[in-house]
């Protein structure tokens, strides 16, 4: 007993251990080394992540960096829109790895030749499409470990350096698209080249201005290449006959250079080529003779000066050929008719005297016309109906609207040329997503349009990318795609061939106020685990807090005071009574949503419009901004600020502060990251209600409604309740908005106020239209539709059908689900059990009941909710996550965590405590 008792708190010290142990490996400060590199480019690049403003790198988790033991081991960046240099403090970075710093425009001037130099451990160098520029640092070469190198789509000049040759681990050498000159280096007896490259697979010299010939004893039978691309140069002579080596080369583009002489014959010997490329050269000699190379799907010889021949006979035996291209090739005579008898085989022979002649009996046309360069092909959306997005957002393929991540692929020698054949790109979809899931990136789906064959005869594809279960990406979600891309995880159907990316900059928001809390959680742990000292600093900064808060909170009420004084001047009466709400300046709510910039729009009501800002201290925020030099409504604004600031339950919309100044009123309410439940109802937002979530979002509006009902003092009747304005938070947790229309229960008027009819047709309750007399029934009523609008998903009213009268004479008692099916909306989940449905629909039809006097009151439909929700197997006092998390499609536990904002300024510290 006692020895069990000993090992058991043995193995709980041994836990204890091991978590201290290993919560300082992974968040011990980073080397200072390391951190000064880091910081150095903070300082240097524009647009760096704004996490990057926490004081420690590894600590506080940069966006990008990754760490171990204290060490940097990867910075990955793409897509950032960064700007400026990379400073020689990279040679810091001893334990680097991984370097991608691809698609940033922005990134320009030479790389630090002796700070690369000392990178000993990198292993992945990719820094595609950036504007870096001079020569490529010869010190590459002391890279022992590295296995792959791209810098394609830069302006590198100068001659490629031979200590490339160095490079023995190398797998990758991409160099294209620069503007790189001189030889293509190989060894000596004193200097390395590429010959000695013997584990390369790839080759990507193409769009340069390489010149001289191609060494013979650049290729060997020890190499791998497999992809060998030379096109777009000035490389002249004679293609080498050592080229016939490279048994395992699938493709090979010498075209577009100034290559002269026959083609050797040993070229026959290439058994795995598929696509070859000897176009727009100056070769000469007999048109070469391919017989045996039976794996050739692609074939283009067209814009040389070989000698004048029939269609020649070999042509026949390439059964696996799609594509001929000989334009321009000096063929003349008949046209075989076994040529017809290829299959898939598209032939071009334009500018041939063949198509001149008129011998055979086969109309020449469809291969003597040009070829067919850009398709409209686009992926399909599934059915969306009715779903129309904001100007600037994209429809997805899921129907949902969003903001994608854009660029373009690049195919450098696809096996095909039939751009009209749509199977090639459901493929490459499917291929994406399924990369995108492996690799947990949190996707929705993909789509590619406008194919293309270009100039350099790559074939060029869109290519958006569209996030999961949010409007934006956030920094980290982007860049693990860009890298996804550049570094090649992503392997396109063989068909496709080589290929690279091209990311164009994405619009980003700033982070929220999530990933502050993160960083803090964080640095409590290192509180713990570094100690006294820490903790010691940490109260005498609590307290130098305390005392500046106390001030500042004195300077607010100051403002409120000289705001309430601005208030008494226009017509909308008194001061109003606040509670915990604060005041802002029209500069700071301008400020925090950049300017009201259309992108920070997130609404609009016939109030005005409704923009997404950050404050200072990370709070997200809803800014409500009545249309400009309205004082409609100036009634409804003060009424809203008191009721807000006085009422707080976690099913109510909570108010921060409001703006009135410059003709300006503004209300500051909590950021509700979900959007409406109208939004989610008709599939907007990309959240899937189950039934099991439409009760609970039931349960929570009902409970705000009844807290405002029975609760608040005075009472408040509420007059709009509607699906647009009950807002769901990221956890499907319901809370009412808009109390702009709400009356308060004076203390004479107990039982209704009589009032001009307001509300919204449809929800509104017939009793008080009729009459005049509001009553806390009339919002049950609305309750009442609401709870059908939840299961039906449509319109209370639509083309003259009312959706209470519609259920009310469907109903069949005798059927399963009150023989509503017709009525319901199928995402409600129609084949799974919807138990409850029944009494739900009983209290629908009580709360819609003709008279007031005959509806229930909201505690009482809390009560049947709740008990429907029992009946349903349901917790509903639970937490709503535990059953809303899988919209978050196990990629991320907050999946609006890449909620994001454009800003630009800060705000002034909010915040004076509810008193
Ligand atoms: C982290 O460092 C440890 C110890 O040096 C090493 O064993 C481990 O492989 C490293 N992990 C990575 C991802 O480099
Ligand atoms: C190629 O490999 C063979 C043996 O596999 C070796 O004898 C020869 O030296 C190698 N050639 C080169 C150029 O490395
Ligand atoms: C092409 O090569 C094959 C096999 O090497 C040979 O049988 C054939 O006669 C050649 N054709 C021409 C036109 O030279
Ligand atoms: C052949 O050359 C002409 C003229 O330069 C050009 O327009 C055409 O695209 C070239 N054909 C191919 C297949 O490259
Ligand atoms: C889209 O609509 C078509 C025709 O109405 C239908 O055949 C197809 O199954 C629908 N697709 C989806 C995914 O609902
Ligand atoms: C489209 O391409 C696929 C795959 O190569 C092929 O099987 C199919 O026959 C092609 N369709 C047409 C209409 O050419
Ligand atoms: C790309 O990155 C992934 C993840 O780090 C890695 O597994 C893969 O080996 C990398 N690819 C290359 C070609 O280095």
């Amino acid at each position: 007993m006692d020895e069990i008792r000993i090992k058991f708190k043995a193995c709980l010290l041994l836990v204890v251990l091991i978590q201290i142990s290993s919560a300082a490996a992974q968040q011990a400060p980073t080397d200072p080394n390391d951190a000064a590199a880091l910081n150095s480019f903070k300082l240097m690049w524009k647009n760096r992540p704004p996490n990057w403003e926490n004081s420690d790198p590894c600590v506080g988790g940069w966006v990008g960096v990754t760490c171990n033991n204290s060490q940097v081991i990867s910075i990955k960046l793409s897509s950032m829109g960064l700007e400026g240099q990379l400073s020689g403090d990279i040679g810091a970075l001893t334990e680097l790895q991984t370097l991608d710093l691809s698609y940033n425009r922005g990134l320009n001037g030479p790389l630090p030749a002796e700070a690369i130099g000392s990178l000993k451990k990198l292993s992945n160098l990719i820094l595609v499409g950036c504007s870096f520029s001079g020569r490529i640092p010869s010190t590459i070469g002391d890279l022992e470990e590295l296995v792959f190198l791209s810098l394609n789509s830069n302006s590198f000049t100068g001659e490629i350096p031979p200590s490339i040759g160095k490079l023995s681990k190398l797998y990758w050498l991409d160099i294209a698209d620069n503007k790189l000159s001189g030889t293509i280096p190989v060894s000596s007896s004193s200097t390395p080249g590429l010959d000695m490259l013997l584990h390369a697979k790839h080759f990507h010299f193409g769009k340069n201005q390489l010149s001289g010939t191609i060494p013979p004893q650049l290729f060997s039978s020890n190499m791998s290449l497999i992809h060998l691309l030379f096109d777009n140069n000035r490389l002249s002579g004679s293609i080498p006959s050592t080229l016939g080596l490279l048994e395992k080369l699938e493709v090979l583009r010498l075209d577009r250079n100034l290559l002269s002489g026959s083609v050797p014959s040993d070229l026959n010997n290439l058994k795995n080529i598929g696509d070859l490329h000897l176009s727009n050269n100056l070769l000469k000699g007999p048109m070469p003779n391919l017989t045996g190379v039976d794996s050739i799907t692609y074939l283009d010889l067209s814009n040389n000066s070989f000698t004048t021949s029939d269609i020649p006979q070999w042509i026949l035996t390439l059964q696996s050929l799609t594509t001929l291209v000989m334009e321009n090739t000096q063929l003349e005579g008949p046209l075989p008719q076994a040529l017809f008898g290829i299959p898939q085989l598209q032939t071009l022979l334009k500018d041939n005297p063949i198509c001149h002649e008129s011998v055979y009996d086969q109309p020449p046309a469809p291969y003597c016309t040009p070829q067919r360069y850009t398709s409209s092909y686009s992926t399909k959306a599934e059915n969306c109906t009715a779903v129309s997005c904001l100007s600037d957002q994209k429809l997805s393929p899921t129907c949902k609207c969003s903001y994608p991540y854009k660029g373009i692929l690049y195919f450098r020698s696809p096996s095909f040329s039939d751009l009209f054949n749509t199977s090639y790109y459901g493929s490459l979809e499917n291929k994406l997503k399924e990369t995108f899931q492996n690799c947990a990136l949190p996707v929705d789906s993909v789509s590619l349009s406008s194919p293309r064959k270009d100039s350099d005869n790559y074939l060029d594809l869109d290519l958006e990318v569209f996030p999961y279960g949010a409007e934006r990406f956030n920094q980290s979600g982007v860049l693990n795609i860009g890298f996804v891309l550049s570094n090649q995880t992503f392997k396109p159907p063989q068909i496709f061939g080589p290929f690279f990316f091209m990311g164009s900059p994405y619009e980003f928001f700033l982070e929220s106020s999530s990933s502050s809390k993160n960083s803090v959680s964080l640095g409590v742990v290192i509180g713990a685990a570094v100690g006294g000292l820490v903790l010691l600093l940490a109260l005498l900064f609590a307290g130098y807090l305390a005392f500046y808060q106390k001030k500042r909170a004195d300077r607010v009420i100051e403002q409120n005071n000289k705001s309430f004084s601005s208030w008494d001047h226009n017509s909308s009466g008194n001061i109003p009574q606040l509670k915990g709400a604060r005041w802002f300046s029209f500069e700071e709510l301008n400020k925090c949503t950049n300017n009201f910039s259309e992108a920070n729009a997130i609404g609009s009501g016939g109030y005005g419009k409704v923009y997404r800002g950050i404050l200072s201290s990370g709070q997200l925020v809803a800014i409500k901004r009545a249309q400009q030099g309205s004082m409609q409504g100036g009634v409804e604004f003060k009424t809203e600020i008191e009721l807000l600031s006085r009422v707080h339950h976690r099913n109510l919309v909570g108010l921060v502060g409001f703006c009135f100044q410059q003709r300006e009123q503004m209300l500051v309410y909590e950021y509700i990251p979900n959007g409406t439940l109208k939004e989610s109802l008709s599939g907007k937002s990309g959240v899937r209600l189950d039934w099991a979530r439409r009760l609970r979002v039931a349960l929570g509006s009902a409970r705000g409604l009844a807290y405002l009902h029975e609760h608040a003092n005075p009472s408040i009747i509420h007059r709009d309740i509607k699906s647009t304005n009950i807002l769901l938070d990221d956890r499907l947790n319901a809370k009412v908005a808009d109390f702009g229309l709400s009356k308060l229960m004076g203390d004479t008027e107990k039982d209704h106020i009589t009032t001009q009819v307001k509300g919204t047709m449809g929800y509104l309750d017939p009793e008080y239209y009729m009459s005049q007399m509001l009553t806390e029934k009339s919002d049950v009523y609305s309750f009442g539709v609401l709870l059908l609008e939840l299961i039906t998903a449509k319109k209370p009213l639509e083309r003259g059908k009312h959706i209470v009268r519609e259920v009310r004479i469907s109903i069949d008692k005798t059927k399963d689900l009150y023989g509503l099916h017709q009525l319901l909306d199928p995402a409600i989940g129609l084949g799974t059990s919807l138990k409850g449905f029944e009494k739900y629909v009983d209290l629908a039809m009580s709360c819609t009941e003709e008279t007031g006097a005959d509806r229930p009151i909201m505690s009482e439909v809390v009560k049947e909710i709740e008990n429907i929700m029992q009946f349903a197997g349901l917790n509903p006092n639970a937490d709503s996550a535990s059953t809303s998390g899988s919209h978050s499609g196990g990629h991320s536990k907050h999946p609006y965590n890449n909620e994001s904002f454009d800003f630009s300024g800060t705000c002034p510290p909010h915040k004076v405590e509810p008193q």
